[in-house]
């Protein structure tokens, strides 16, 4: 049961997190990696539990970055394997929990059942208020590259000229398009990095790096 929250709390409107220490939350208790992995998919279930129940309305989620495919064959395989299983429960339980699934980077490079995935869980949920974003394959410098790109190829279409482009402006071609900038970003595991995430919508957030 959603516990009452005190009424003089502001509660942020989107909080991102960076998902990090699973490996040496595990290795602390001299299991492999991939359980700690594990464990941290369980703790995103539950941070989105509470975000819901704070009245959030959007949550991000750094699962899986453009640098991570360096990691062990093995690793990234248990890692794809609980994002297929997580999307699939999701899509069971999507008219039970009612929240809209996006996706944050390049999908193109997921394996095809997942990209489906991924797909239907969008679509499936689109018309679901509270939002959870799934930054998979992503990177923020990826992210304002690909921006520019479609802005250059708009401006070579006629569709806007070179000096049109704004802030604002920009801002439409991120995969964060209609997203408001995160207040808060969350990163445990004791690292003050930002490591790439959300490059351009953080200007104005504040960090919060936990051990
Ligand atoms: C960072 O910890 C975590 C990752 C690179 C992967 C996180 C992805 C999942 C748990 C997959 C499932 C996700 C969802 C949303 C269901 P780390 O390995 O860098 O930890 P370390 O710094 O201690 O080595």
């Amino acid at each position: 049961m959603a516990k009452k929250l005190n009424p003089d709390w502001k509660i942020p409107e989107h909080v991102a997190i960076i998902m990090d220490g699973n490996g040496r939350w595990a290795k602390k208790r001299l299991m492999p990696r991939n359980y700690g992995h594990i464990q941290g998919a369980k703790t995103v279930e539950e941070i989105c539990e509470v975000a819901y129940n704070m009245g959030i309305q959007y949550l991000t989620v750094y699962a899986f970055s453009t640098e991570n495919w360096k990691r062990a064959e093995d690793e990234v395989a248990g890692i794809m394997r609980l994002l297929r299983r997580y999307l699939e429960e999701a899509l069971q339980d999507m008219e039970k929990n009612r929240v809209c699934f996006r996706f944050f980077g390049d999908l193109s490079k997921l394996s095809p059942d997942l990209q489906k995935l991924c797909r239907d869980a969008e679509r499936r949920s689109e018309d679901y208020d509270v939002q959870v974003n799934f930054c998979l394959n992503y990177g923020g410098r990826d992210e304002i590259v690909r921006a520019a790109r479609a802005f250059a190829m708009d401006v070579a279409e006629g569709k806007y000229k070179s000096e049109d482009l704004t802030e604002e402006l920009l801002s439409k071609y991120l995969y964060s398009a209609d997203v408001p900038d995160p207040e808060l970003i969350i990163r445990p595991s004791g690292e003050m990095r930002t490591s790439n995430f959300l490059l351009w919508q953080s200007a104005y957030s504040e960090y919060v790096f936990m051990n």
